[in-house]
């Protein structure tokens, strides 16, 4: 028997959701690896919970070679049911299942279930990946202990991992040995991992708060070995602050991580066996960029806090997503924060909500943070699920205060310890640990859209009185519209006209539709510091002028807001340049002070400076009703920041020089910061004049990092210098075998502007070194030049639209989970001009109407067609 795939574009409900039929008390694994023809005997004890008299197994594109029941044939038994199989009855209360099924890993693209990358046999099992190893009751409320035992080749195979602990291990005959694993844990199967290939690892340990000895243990291909230690730093870090912050420990005595070239997504916290790309693993600070090391250390921390939050504790269906999604991400931030610079992470954290969580929220693909439909479940690790998910936890944290916060999380880890759970439980330690209702609260999960809060502000002199109104409102969003009020905590704070604070942050909390704060007795009239820390994830609407914005740059004490304050300067005088105004100086001017002040962090000095970006710009206009030309966009800031460079030309030379880091690289804060400042000169300045240009073919020559050596690259590519094509050479040449490094050298070419690019793109798809196949390598070309190219990929003419369609048909039959996310890259298309949107249309109808599209693709394309 075997089960194909038939793209099913049914829906799956919450509404529908029924516990489990059968529970599984005991499965056990023996796999016998083999590139096109790998064999698994399965043996599963199940005992009924339910009412079913049949059972049902999920299962895709298996082979089933037999099956018994308490160990008679019951091949006859069986029927094809949806996408799996089903076992006729009449069945005892509990019977043991044996079966063996065959796949072929070779062939198997999509990156999901049991796969090959570069000769090592590797599983991605989340969400719906195990189905496609074994006929499974593939749900994460089902949760049981595994024994697992690996047969391969030694020769090509070495190194066998699975989850848990290794509890055996030898030879075979015909050049053939084993491994046997056992995980003491109960898991569900999104969480089971296997690993065989040809595997070097760099190892450390932990000893856990208890006195507990971990052997950590990178896995990666030979050769590689040297660039784990930063990896191995972060994930002893995170264990000691998950133990500091959360009070959890790490339950075994040995975790691993495994580094694979291909990978759909950045990585994935299987217990005790995390599977990483290895992007986000692998650093050498000729190769990474302090960026990357940044993501690396963050992505360690967000797999590894997945023990106790998305593993030990579980998610009961899929559209509980964000119980472990959104926690992690808001425990990885809170890592992240405690690491580095808290106001740093925080502005980074919001500018990529506002990049990627808004837009979606403002477009067809809009869905709340715990959904309650969906056809194809991997088009849901979002970032509303994600990013909005961090943000809900962040405000309850905000309202409750950390203590109560940390009683609450506390009760969970407590009460649900093994548990697959809801939204609803997590809420409810929050109610039992404050007493305090949080039924309202609980409608961030449940209604799309980013609220807009709109705010007046009165000044009465005489009685010195502050009155301020807030207004919330939320946008209809598709299949949802008349939306009740948020609990929106909005914190502010009042400065005197010297710049000193009269009001420190106070949290505001809104519940009403439309409500009136009042301060009194104030000094005098204050300027008012709004959504400090971007205390809620809402787009506030207030009338500010220039002149007070540029005040807010120059003092607020909350440095968030007066990152944000910059930011909005900006955005205003984006929007009068964009529509033809020339750049005032007062905005050089005051970014001009900014950069002077002595004292101040020179990675918020490079994040201040850095001028707003096209999308943010398209999605502002699109918000004041307008449609987005995007090369007009792209006059307008171009025409900011060579005002910019031009007219600081003397302090960003001056404040180049002086944040020269000497010595050897190290990745830490510090020396990032000055580099990232360095760079955003550079940047500046090479814009603007031949100077700078000569400046960037100088640090290209010296530099002895990535860090350094990419955004100088970056300046003569993106200006067209004269030597920029030697230097793209030089650069191949010298990194052409490491593929990361590559992929680097793709996506500054990708988003290069200029009429030129589309066709540069394109010939590079033909480039030895471009393996369309690898989605680290297809997003670097073909993503990047969608997301980050706004002027090649809305040129007029459709040929960006074009391509870019031609390559998600091709990539789709091969893997349609990197397919349907990077056709996202349309979902803001109701934004551009009229001419855009009909070329858009077209070649999103001309994707839908592919024959066999994957039901990941489609249902994308579908729901962005229908906006
Ligand atoms: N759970 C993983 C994380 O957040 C992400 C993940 C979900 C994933 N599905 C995946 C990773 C598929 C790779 C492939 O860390
Ligand atoms: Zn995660």
């Amino acid at each position: 028997m075997r089960t194909e795939d038939a793209p099913d574009q049914t829906p799956t409900r919450l509404a529908d959701y029924r516990p489990p039929a059968w529970e599984v008390e005991r499965v056990s694994l023996v796999f016998d690896l083999a590139p096109s023809a790998t064999r698994v005997r399965t043996t599963i004890r199940f005992r009924r919970t339910g009412d079913a008299d049949e059972l049902v197994l999920d299962g895709r594109k298996l082979t089933l070679v037999s099956a018994e029941v308490d160990g008679t044939d019951a091949m006859e038994r069986i029927e094809t049911h949806r996408e799996g199989l089903a076992l006729k009855g009449p069945l005892p209360d509990a019977f043991t299942w044996t079966c063996e099924t065959e796949i072929d890993p070779e062939s198997n693209t999509e990156l999901e279930g049991l796969y090959l990358s570069k000769g090592m046999f590797c599983t991605q099992c989340e969400a719906e990946g195990f189905r496609k190893i074994t006929y499974y009751p593939d749900r994460p409320d089902v949760m049981t202990i595994y024994d697992v035992r690996i047969e391969a080749d030694v020769a090509t195979c070495p190194v066998l991992l699975s989850n848990g602990n290794l509890v055996a291990s030898g030879d075979l005959p015909g050049g053939r040995h084993f491994a046997e694993w056992h995980d003491p844990h109960p898991k569900p199967s999104y969480l089971f991992a296997l690993v065989a290939g040809d595997l070097v690892s760099a190892d450390d340990r932990f000893r856990t708060a208890s006195g507990r000895d971990v052997e950590l243990k990178v896995y990666v291909r030979p050769g590689d070995e040297g660039k784990c230690a930063y990896a191995l730093d972060a994930l002893k870090r995170s264990m000691r602050w998950d133990e500091d912050a959360y009070g959890c420990e790490y339950d075994l005595d040995l975790f691993m991580i495994v580094a694979v070239d291909d990978f759909n997504m950045g990585a994935m916290e299987n217990k005790g066996l995390n599977i990483f790309n290895s992007k986000y693993v692998l650093a050498s600070p000729e190769t990474a960029t302090d960026r990357d090391y940044e993501l690396i250390e963050s992505i360690i921390a967000h797999e590894y806090f997945h023990n106790w939050t998305g593993n030990r504790i579980t998610c009961r269906d899929w559209f509980q997503l964000c119980l472990k999604e959104g926690l992690t991400v808001f425990r990885d931030q809170q890592f992240s924060a405690e690491e580095r610079s808290e106001a740093v992470q925080r502005i980074q954290d919001v500018q990529q909500l506002r990049s990627r969580q808004f837009r979606e929220d403002a477009g067809p693909l809009a869905h709340p943070v715990r959904p309650e439909e969906y056809i194809e479940i991997n088009n849901f690790y979002t970032a509303t699920v994600y990013e909005k998910g961090a943000e809900v936890i962040r405000m309850l944290h905000t309202l409750i205060g950390p203590e109560a916060y940390r009683k609450g999380t506390d009760l969970y880890f407590e009460r649900h310890d093994g548990q697959a759970c809801t939204i609803e439980d997590w809420i409810k330690v929050f109610e039992d640990a404050t007493g305090r209702d949080l039924g309202q609260f609980g409608l961030w999960y449940r209604q799309a859209g980013t609220p807009r809060v709109h705010m007046q502000g009165e000044w009465e002199e005489v009685d010195g009185v502050y009155t301020l109104t807030l207004r919330q409102e939320i946008p209809e969003t598709p299949g949802q519209s008349n939306k009740g009020p948020h609990v929106v905590p909005m914190a502010v704070g009042m400065l005197g006209p010297d710049g000193e604070e009269i009001l420190p942050t106070t949290v505001l909390e809104m519940t009403k539709e439309t409500q009136t704060f009042r301060f009194s007795s104030l000094p005098a009239e204050p300027v008012l510091s709004v959504n400090r820390g971007f205390s809620a994830p809402v787009l506030v609407e207030r009338e500010v002028s220039d002149k007070e914005r540029a005040f807010l740059l120059a003092h607020d004490t909350d440095p968030f807001a007066r990152w944000e304050a910059g930011r909005a300067y900006a955005i205003d005088i984006a929007l009068r340049v964009i529509g033809g105004a020339p750049v005032p100086d007062d905005w050089t001017a005051a970014l001009g002070n900014l950069l002077a002040e002595e004292t101040l962090d020179p990675a918020f000095k490079a994040m201040a400076l850095d001028a707003p970006g096209a999308d943010e710009m398209a999605a502002e206009i699109h918000r004041r009703g307008d449609l987005v030309d995007p090369d007009a966009v792209d006059r307008g800031l171009r025409a900011m920041r060579v005002a910019l460079g031009t007219s600081l030309a003397d302090s960003l030379g001056t404040t180049y020089q002086s944040m020269a880091v000497a010595g050897t690289y190290t990745p830490d804060a510090e020396s990032a910061a000055k580099r990232a400042l360095a760079n955003r000169c550079l940047m500046l300045l090479a814009e603007a004049s031949p100077v700078g240009i000569a400046l960037a073919e100088q640090q290209f020559e010296r530099a002895d990092n990535m860090t350094m050596s990419l955004p100088a690259l970056r300046a003569l590519v993106h200006n067209e210098a004269p030597g920029a094509e030697a230097a793209l050479a030089r650069f191949h040449d010298v990194w052409h075998g490491d593929s990361l490094v590559i992929d680097k050298w793709l996506a500054l070419q990708a988003s290069a502007p200029g009429t030129g690019t589309l066709a540069g793109v394109e010939a590079l798809t033909g480039h030895p070194s471009f393996d369309w196949t690898n989605p680290n390598n297809f997003r670097s070309l073909v993503g990047v030049f969608a997301m980050a190219n706004p002027t090649g990929f809305h040129a007029t003419d459709g040929a960006g639209y074009r391509f870019f369609a031609d390559w998600l048909i091709r990539l789709d039959k091969l893997n349609p989970q990197t397919t349907a996310r990077m056709a996202g890259a349309f979902e803001s298309w109701k934004r551009y001009t009229d001419d855009r949107q009909t070329l858009i249309r077209a070649e999103m109808t001309r994707i839908a109407e592919v024959p066999d599209l994957s039901r990941n693709t489609r249902e994308i394309v579908e729901r962005m067609l229908a906006a």
